[in-house]
């Protein structure tokens, strides 16, 4: 698995004579593992076309915040929900201006205010504008900004001047966007999380569950593993790879699943309880398949243990987060939830809506605590995952 598996990257090209090197960029993205949709600005399409990084690329570049028919595919809040990372690169002294500023009069420009990905600029300019005080207080306010800079190279500059601010070499570029997704938040912690459904057998051949997919807890576990956690993901039956660097245990039912879950929490620092638990099982599994016969079959369920709950009044060392599926007064119910089954917090959604929730990539949720109710706007699971691994670690003392 390389450094920037499935990492969704926005490469945004602006105007500078360093725009040929976005070419090589996609190449060493694409080496290390990540998906690249490329933004240009109108400026560097004048160093390098974009078929050239449409070939690369395999997806249309693009370029235009007011082309109703590229909007119509892909628009730019699309485009800037999906990506889990922005690059600027090359970053000319007028487009690192215009970030600093929040002028939206791009396509580019307008990605930037709307996406919440982690942003790299890589600058390239002239050395006396690279040195100029007004790029570097610039620099500076993106820095306050989380942004990671990427500093220029030294050496000999198109234009003849000797100095500061030739854009950096594009392997540099790719190893220290590597090293951004491995941030080590929860290094040194262990993490164990359940996802998906669990099944429980009537028969041999039928089982009640739900339309738990998995993605939510999955995107959680590659989180922690970025952050630097040890991660077991305890998973029900999905149709999703295990993520990198994580142990997988595969269980079918609740009750599996809570005895998987007892084990590996003995020496873990956190639980979270991302799976869609059925509430109830069968009170007797046939052993053969149940044949039809009359008009009416009545099942006797009995209740599931409720792993969560379990695990959190068992292990009071341990931090731990569940989740609250609701459709109607989220926030009062998943509160209810939180207390009920002394949580250290709870991630609510909604899901009556499609568009979010089981199965879709994208989820919106709150994070609510004892003290506070956050909310997190929509955005694509990884992202969301992302937010969940910082709260967790911002909230997780110990
Ligand atoms: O009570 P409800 O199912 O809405 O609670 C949701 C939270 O409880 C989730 O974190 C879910 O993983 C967990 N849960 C559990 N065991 C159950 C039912 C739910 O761990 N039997």
């Amino acid at each position: 698995m390389s450094g920037l598996s499935n990492k969704r990257i926005i490469l945004g090209i602006t105007g500078g004579i360093a725009a040929y090197k976005g070419a090589e960029i996609v190449r060493r993205l694409q080496d290390q593992g990540a998906e690249v949709r490329v933004v240009m600005t109108a400026a560097a399409t004048e160093f390098i076309r974009p078929l050239t990084l449409q070939a690369l690329s395999g997806y249309q570049v693009h370029t235009d915040l007011l082309d109703a028919e590229a909007e119509a595919a892909m628009g730019h809040i699309e485009l800037a929900r999906w990506a889990d990372l922005l690059l600027i690169a090359p970053a000319t002294a007028n487009f690192i201006s215009t970030m600093v500023h929040g002028g939206a009069d791009s396509l580019l420009s307008a990605v930037y205010l709307a996406t919440s990905a982690k942003i790299a600029v890589a600058p390239a300019m002239n050395q006396a504008m690279w040195s100029h005080t007004a790029s570097q207080q610039n620099i500076q306010a993106l820095k306050g900004r989380e942004t990671i800079i990427i500093e220029p190279d030294t050496g000999i500059q198109a234009c003849g001047d000797i100095g500061p601010g030739r854009l950096q070499q594009p392997e540099i570029i790719v190893d220290q966007l590597k090293a951004i997704f491995e941030s080590g938040l929860l290094a040194g912690k262990k993490v164990v999380i359940t996802a998906g459904p669990t099944r429980e057998a009537i028969d041999p051949v039928r089982y009640i569950s739900n339309h738990s997919s998995g993605k939510m807890g999955y995107a959680l576990a590659a989180a922690l593993t970025e952050a630097g956690a040890k991660v077991v993901l305890i998973s029900g039956p999905v149709l999703l790879d295990s993520p990198a660097g994580c142990e997988l245990i595969s269980v079918v039912s609740a009750d599996a699943m809570l005895n998987a879950s007892v084990a590996a929490v003995k020496d873990a620092n956190i639980f979270i309880s991302a799976a869609a638990v059925a509430d109830y099982r069968a009170v007797d599994v046939a052993d053969q398949k149940i044949k039809k016969q009359a008009d009416n079959l009545s099942l006797e369920l009995k209740k599931n243990p409720d792993i969560v709950s379990t695990i959190a009044t068992d292990n009071p060392q341990l931090f731990v987060v569940g989740f609250a599926a609701e459709t109607e007064n989220i926030e009062t119910f998943a509160r209810d939830k939180l207390v009920r089954k002394k949580l250290h917090a709870i991630i609510a959604n909604d899901v009556s809506r499609q568009d979010i929730g089981f199965n879709a990539d994208d989820n919106e949720v709150s994070w609510i605590d004892a003290q506070s109710c956050k909310h997190l706007g929509k955005k694509s699971k990884s992202q969301l995952a992302r937010d969940i691994v910082k709260l967790i670690a911002a909230n997780y003392d110990g």
